[in-house]
C-alpha cells in the first residue's frame, strides 16, 4: 500500500465522467439529494463545519466564502475555475476526465446554497477535450434531470495566466480583456457582472458531494485537523513515476517523492522540490520530511498551492530554472499593475544576466528588493508570487548563484 486514498478519483477509469447514469451507480447526485432537503443555510453551515478549504491554491475556507453571498440579492452566479494554467498542473483535468459529474453536483449544491440558477465553468484554452467533455457531461445530467432548473455553460479562455485569478477570470467571462481587479469588494459580493459570485477551483467543488453525501465529519476527520480531506496531487520532473495521486492531506512530501513517485530517476539525489506549480517556493532536501497540507507547507516558507510536485535531481542547473521560470512571469505579467509589469521583466533581465555568468552581486541584492516590493505593491497572485521561486532559491542555493557571478 502507498497511503493514497481516493475519494474525488475512486471510479477513475471504471465509469465515462460524461455519463450521469453511471455516476448515479456508484452514488452520484445523492449529495445534491440531500441538499435540497436542506435550507441553504445548514449546507453552508454543513460545509463550513467539514473545514474545506479551496483547493486552487490560497485555501480559504469553502463554507466561509459561500455565507459572504448577501441572502437577498435577485441574481447570483456560481462560477468553476479550471483555468489551471500554473505549470506543471493538471489535477483539474484529472478530476474532470476522471468525474466531471463529481464537479457538476457540487456545482449544483453551491447554487442551491446561495439560491443561484446558473453556473459557469471557465475552462482553459488549451484543454479542448475538456470542454467537449464538460458539455456531454452536462447534456447527460440535465437528460437525468439531476440538475432541475440549475444550467450551466462551459466557456473556454485563450491561454492567459492571469485569467485564472479569479476576478480576472470574471472580466474573461465578461468578454473583456483579462485583468485582475482590485480587491474589496471580493466576488462573494459584487462578482459576475456586478452580482454576488461565488467561484471555487474545480477540485474544491468536487468535495463538495462526498461532504454532503457522507457528512462533514467525517470529511473533517480525514487527513490534516486544519486542512482536512484528500488532495490531488501531480508529480513532474526527475521522477521515476511521473503521474497523479489523491492522498490524504497529512501525507509526507518526502512519501510523495519516495513511495508514490518511486524516487529520483537513474537512483540520483534529490536537488530541490517545487510545490504549487512554477509560482511555488522551493524546497530543499532536509526540509521534505513535512506533510503536504497547507499550514504544514507555510510553516517550512512553501505553499502546497494546486499541488503541483516538481521535482530536481543533483545534477540540475537550479539559477537555469529560475531563469525560466523569471521568463514565464515576464510573458505572463498582464501589464496592469506598475509592481508587476516592471518587477517581472527587471526580474528576468537580472536573472538572464546571472544565469549568463555575467551578473554581479548587486543584481542579486536587488533581486531580493525587488522580490519584496512586487509580493507587497502587485495587484493580484500573479506579481506577488512571481518572484517566490527566485527569492527561495536563492535562500537555499545561494551558492550555486555565487558561482556563476562575474
Ligand atoms: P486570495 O487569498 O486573495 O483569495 C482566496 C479566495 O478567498 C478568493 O476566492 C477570495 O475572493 C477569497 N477571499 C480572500 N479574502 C477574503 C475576504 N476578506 N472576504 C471575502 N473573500 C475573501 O488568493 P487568490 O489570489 O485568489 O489565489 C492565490 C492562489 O492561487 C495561490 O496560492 C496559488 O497557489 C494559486 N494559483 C493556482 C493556480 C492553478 O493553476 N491552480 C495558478 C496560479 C495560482
Amino acid at each position: 500500500m502507498n497511503g493514497e486514498k481516493r475519494i474525488l478519483l475512486e471510479y477513475a477509469d471504471k465509469i465515462n465522467p460524461e455519463k450521469a447514469e453511471d455516476y448515479i451507480k456508484v452514488g452520484g447526485y445523492k449529495g445534491l439529494e440531500k441538499a435540497r432537503k436542506m435550507k441553504p443555510k445548514q449546507i453552508i453551515e454543513e460545509v463550513k463545519k467539514s473545514k474545506l478549504r479551496g483547493r486552487g491554491g490560497a485555501g480559504f475556507s469553502t463554507g466561509m466564502k459561500w455565507s459572504f453571498v448577501p441572502e437577498h440579492a435577485p441574481v447570483k452566479y456560481v462560477v468553476c475555475n479550471l483555468d489551471e494554467g500554473e505549470p506543471g498542473t493538471y489535477k483539474d483535468r484529472i478530476i474532470c476526465e476522471k468525474n466531471a459529474q463529481a464537479l457538476l453536483e457540487g456545482m449544483a449544491i453551491c447554487a442551491l446554497a446561495i439560491g443561484a440558477k446558473k453556473g459557469y465553468i471557465y475552462c482553459r484554452g488549451e484543454y479542448p477535450h475538456i470542454v467537449r467533455l464538460l458539455n456531454n457531461a452536462i447534456e447527460s445530467a440535465k437528460k437525468a434531470g439531476v440538475l432541475e432548473d440549475f444550467d450551466i455553460e462551459v466557456r473556454m479562455g485563450a491561454g492567459a495566466y492571469v485569467c485564472g485569478e479569479e476576478t480576472a477570470l470574471i472580466e474573461s467571462i465578461e468578454g473583456k480583456r483579462g485583468e485582475p481587479r482590485f480587491k474589496p469588494p471580493f466576488p462573494g459580493v459584487e462578482g459576475l457582472w456586478g452580482v454576488p459570485t461565488v467561484v471555487n477551483n474545480v477540485e474544491t467543488f468536487a468535495c463538495i458531494p462526498y461532504i454532503l453525501t457522507h457528512g462533514a465529519e467525517w470529511f473533517a476527520s480525514i487527513g490534516a485537523p486544519d486542512y482536512p480531506g484528500t488532495k490531488v496531487l501531480t508529480l513532474t520532473g526527475d521522477i521515476n513515476n511521473p503521474t497523479y495521486f489523491e492522498v490524504p492531506t497529512d501525507y509526507l512530501l518526502s512519501d510523495v517523492i519516495y513511495k508514490l513517485g518511486g524516487g529520483i530517476k537513474g537512483g540520483r539525489k534529490l536537488k530541490a522540490v517545487q510545490v504549487g506549480g512554477s509560482s511555488g517556493a522551493f524546497i530543499p532536501p532536509e526540509n521534505i520530511h513535512t506533510s503536504i497540507d497547507f499550514d504544514s507547507m507555510s510553516r517550512i516558507g512553501a505553499s502546497l498551492g494546486s499541488g503541483a510536485v516538481f521535482v530536481l535531481d543533483e545534477t540540475r542547473d537550479i539559477v537555469d530554472v529560475a531563469t525560466r521560470i523569471a521568463k514565464f512571469f515576464e510573458h505572463e505579467s498582464c501589464g496592469k499593475c506598475n509592481p508587476c509589469r516592471e518587477g517581472t521583466f527587471r526580474m528576468y533581465e537580472m536573472m538572464q544576466r546571472i544565469n549568463a555568468g555575467r551578473g554581479s552581486e548587486e543584481d542579486l541584492e536587488n533581486i531580493l528588493v525587488l522580490s519584496r516590493v512586487m509580493q507587497k505593491a502587485s495587484l493580484c497572485g500573479l506579481g506577488q508570487a512571481a518572484p517566490i521561486p527566485i527569492e527561495t532559491t536563492i535562500k537555499h542555493f545561494r551558492e550555486d548563484y555565487m558561482r556563476k557571478l562575474m
